[in-house]
C-alpha cells in the first residue's frame, strides 16, 4: 500500500539523520504510528530491532507480517491439503500457498454482500467498491484462512502473512480514489483486474521485534524505548474511516455497518491527533511521558500543529532541532483515481535529545 501520506520517499533522509543523531549505532527505533510500517521496515532492513504501533487492526496485521515475522515460513500442517509443499523447497512455500488460496472455490459473503456491484444493484442504493469476482474472492480466501487458524493448521506467522497479502490484494483492486470514504461511479481499470494475492515478503533476521495495537498516549505509559519515531497523521482525516473495509476484511467480525457511508462504528478508533481541538493536548501528554533517549517527528509547517508549538513541547525534554528537506510530494487530484500530481513542499524532522 503506498499513498500520498507514506513516508516511502523520504526513507534514506529519515534514516540517514536518525542515525547521524542518535550516538549509539545500534540502537532499537520505535515506529509509533507506523501505518503500514514503511518506516520500520526500512530499518528492519538494516538490521535494527524495531517496535511498531499503530491502532488500526489492519496495520497491526501488515506490522505483524512486515516487522515481527522475520523468519521462513514452512506451511508443515497446510501438506495434507497442498501436496506440492513436498515437491518444492521453503523459497516457493509462500507462493505455492497463494497460489492455492487464489483457485478456491469463491464465497458469497461479508464483503460480496455489503461491497460488491452484483448484491447490491437494483437496491436503494448501489455500492461499486469492488467486482462481483473479486468481493466473491475476497470472502473465499478470507474465510479459508480463518479455518486454516481455527483448525491450528497454520501458526501466528503463516496467518498473519497470509491476511497480510490479502489486504495488499485487495487494496490493488479496489474501485476508490486512493481512500475508501467513497467508491467510483464505475468501475475503473485497476478494478476490473483479477485480484491475485501474491505474497507480501518481509526482511528475514535475526532480531525479534514487537507490534502492538494500541493507543500510543497509553502505550508509551507502559513501555519504555531507546529511538522513538513518530509520524502523527495530519489532518482531520480519521484513518478509521479512510480505511474501514481493510479494517474489516482483517477483523472479519460482520460488523453492522451505517446506512449510506456503509462504514462500520469506527468511534473507539477516532484519533486526538486529527482533531485541532485535541492534538495539542495529546502531543504533549505523548513528548512528556516518552521513556527513551530520543524523540523524531515528521511534521510539516501546514498541518494541524504550528511549528512553534512543537517547537515549544519537545522542548520541554531539553535540546530541540529541526532538520528541513526539499521534497516533490505527489498531491491527489481530484478527478482522476490515484493519479497524483507533483508538488514541492519541505518536509520537516523535529527532533528532541531527552535529558
Ligand atoms: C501518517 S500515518 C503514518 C504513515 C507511515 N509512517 C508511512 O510512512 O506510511 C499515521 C498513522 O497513525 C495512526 N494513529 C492515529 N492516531 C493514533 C493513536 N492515537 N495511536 C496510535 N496510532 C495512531 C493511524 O492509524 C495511521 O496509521
Amino acid at each position: 500500500m503506498n499513498y500520498i501520506w507514506s513516508k516511502k520517499s523520504l526513507l534514506d533522509f529519515i534514516y540517514k539523520n536518525i542515525v547521524k543523531v542518535v550516538w549509539n549505532k545500534n540502537f532499537i527505533l520505535s515506529d509509533l504510528f507506523a501505518w503500514t510500517g514503511i518506516v520500520g521496515r526500512y530499518f528492519k532492513q538494516k538490521w535494527h530491532k524495531v517496535i511498531a504501533n499503530d491502532l488500526q487492526y489492519y496495520s497491526y496485521i501488515l506490522n505483524k507480517n512486515y516487522i515481527w515475522n522475520h523468519k521462513d515460513l514452512y506451511f508443515s500442517w497446510l501438506l495434507d491439503e497442498i501436496p506440492e509443499l513436498l515437491v518444492w523447497n521453503v523459497n516457493n512455500y509462500k507462493e505455492i500457498v497463494c497460489n492455492y488460496l487464489n483457485n478456491l472455490p469463491w464465497k458469497k459473503w461479508f464483503i460480496y454482500k455489503n461491497y460488491s456491484v452484483g448484491w447490491t444493484t437494483g437496491a436503494e442504493f448501489e455500492r461499486l467498491y469492488f467486482s462481483d469476482e473479486n468481493a466473491l474472492r475476497c470472502d473465499g480466501i478470507r474465510q479459508k484462512i480463518e479455518s486454516w487458524k481455527k483448525k491450528k493448521l497454520i501458526n501466528d506467522n503463516e496467518y498473519y502473512f497470509l491476511l497480510a497479502s490479502l489486504l495488499e490484494a485487495i487494496d490493488k483492486v479496489a474501485n476508490t480514489a486512493s481512500v475508501y470514504w467513497a467508491f467510483l461511479k464505475k468501475l475503473k481499470k485497476s478494478a476490473l483486474k483479477t485480484l491475485e494475492l501474491k505474497p507480501a515478503n518481509y526482511y528475514l533476521n535475526e532480531q525479534e521485534h514487537d507490534v502492538f495495537n494500541e493507543d500510543i498516549n497509553s502505550l508509551i505509559k507502559n513501555t519504555s524505548h531507546e529511538v522513538v519515531y513518530l509520524d502523527p497523521p495530519y489532518n482531520h482525516r480519521q484513518y478509521s474511516g479512510n480505511y474501514h473495509i481493510l479494517e474489516t476484511i482483517a477483523k472479519y467480525d460482520n460488523p453492522k455497518i451505517r446506512w449510506i457511508t456503509w462504514m462500520r462504528d469506527c468511534s473507539i478508533q477516532k484519533s486526538d491527533y486529527c482533531k485541532k481541538s485535541e492534538v495539542l493536548k495529546a502531543f504533549d501528554d505523548l513528548v512528556q511521558n516518552i521513556d527513551a533517549k530520543y524523540i523524531f517527528l515528521s511534521y510539516n509547517d501546514e498541518w494541524l500543529m504550528n511549528l512553534d508549538e512543537i517547537k515549544k513541547i519537545m522542548s520541554k525534554r531539553w535540546d530541540y532541532w529541526v532538520l528541513k528537506q526539499k521534497y516533490r510530494r505527489f498531491k491527489a487530484d481530484k478527478t482522476e483515481a490515484r493519479n497524483h500530481k507533483k508538488d514541492e513542499t519541505i518536509e520537516y524532522l523535529h527532533y528532541v535529545k531527552i535529558k
